[in-house]
């Protein structure tokens, strides 16, 4: 069966062995007479499995003892709430806008409490990243956000803020595409459906110290203690999803770990950005140079005629999910850590013909 080159902004592609994997172990999961989603999440098979990713994730991005990891359901949108709920008390949660998904975190927490802007990039269309200099956080900042990706206009900070003020970041859409000083973060939260695994469970990496300053007597399942005291195991957890998790995370240690993976991220961004920068104006990238993301490529082509083209004959050729988000409009080319560099290729040399014919 031909696998199609997947371009999906998540989910999205899993890596091809990690699905055989699945496949292998789908109905008898190490001699235990079933699958994993059969299995009580009290079980010392589940156990181990649960573990068994966090201790890889740690592994992977060098997250310190003092800090908690924690998998959680309701996706990177209840993060947006659940980061207010449990931090701003009476201080102001300032927010640095870069983009839809950074629009709804403020928006969620502006119904809990005090919020301000910290930069914004929205008059030019969320093209960019503002700079360091640029932001201006609020003195009674509770904790300051940021979205490390804007999965939509395919922009990525690319240097984190050392600050004082507490840092929180939704990392859904590039956790675990390069290393990560995760002591700069007072909490990281992703949904896992783009880079870590299939949907369905959120990881949240956050200080111990820190959440534990969170507010009294919220809601038990939405307060973090809650999970951190349980070992994210207080009720059911998404146990299929984390079970792929820690197939995923195998084999990125397998292929030498966030270091080796942002090389190849590199490489498979560079390819695209590539064909962009050198024709003419054909395609234009909608991100500015210095803030482009290495996991979404946004672009546009001259007319909506061409574009209409371009994602037709390239559904035709099997490419899937190329087209840009309502936002932005034209085309977006998702590579997360599985899209396989091959697939990357197979849409250059088809942005370029597309070119040369058009
Ligand atoms: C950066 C970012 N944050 C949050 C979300 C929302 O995630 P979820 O659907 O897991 O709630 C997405 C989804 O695409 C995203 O890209």
């Amino acid at each position: 069966m031909e696998r199609s080159y997947n371009f999906n902004a998540g989910p999205t592609a899993l890596p091809l062995d990690v699905l055989k994997q699945a496949q292998s172990e789908l109905v008898n999961f190490k001699n235990s007479g079933m699958s994993v989603m059969e299995m009580s999440h009290r079980s010392k098979e589940y156990e181990d499995v649960h573990n068994h990713a966090q201790e890889l994730l740690r592994e992977l991005l060098n997250i310190p003892d003092n800090y908690d990891v924690l998998f959680l359901q309701g996706g990177a949108s209840l993060q947006f709430t659940m980061v207010p709920m449990n931090f701003l008390g009476n201080g102001v949660g300032s927010y640095v806008m870069t983009g839809s998904w950074s629009k709804k975190a403020l928006k969620e927490a502006q119904k809990l409490g005090k919020t301000s802007i910290a930069a914004t990039s929205e008059n030019t269309n969320f093209d960019r990243i503002p700079s360091l200099g640029e932001i201006k956080i609020d003195k009674h900042a509770a904790y300051v956000h940021i979205t490390s990706n804007n999965t939509i206009y395919g922009t990525q900070w690319h240097e984190f803020p050392q600050m004082n003020q507490n840092l929180i970041a939704d990392m859904s859409s590039d956790i675990l595409c390069r290393p990560l000083d995760v002591t700069k973060f007072k909490l990281i939260y992703a949904g896992a459906q783009k880079n870590l695994g299939p949907s369905g469970v959120t990881v949240v990496i956050a200080e111990k110290e820190f959440l534990e300053t969170g507010q009294p007597n919220l809601p038990t399942m939405l307060d973090y203690r809650t999970h951190s005291k349980n070992n994210s195991l207080f009720n059911t957890p998404p146990s299929f999803a984390i079970y792929m998790l820690s197939l995923v995370l195998e084999w990125v240690k397998h292929h030498g770990g966030a270091e080796a993976i942002e090389k190849v991220n590199n490489e498979k961004a560079n390819l695209l950005y590539d064909v962009i920068d050198h024709s003419n104006g054909f395609y234009n990238g909608h991100a500015q140079k210095d803030s482009r993301s290495i996991m979404n490529v946004t672009f546009t082509l001259p007319n909506e005629k061409l574009t209409k083209q371009f994602l037709a004959e390239s559904k035709e050729k099997g490419f899937v999910g190329l087209n840009g988000h309502r936002s932005v409009g034209g085309c977006r080319a998702s590579i997360y850590n599985a899209v396989p560099l091959q697939s990357v290729e197979r849409l250059r040399e088809f942005m370029l013909e597309f070119m040369k014919k058009a």
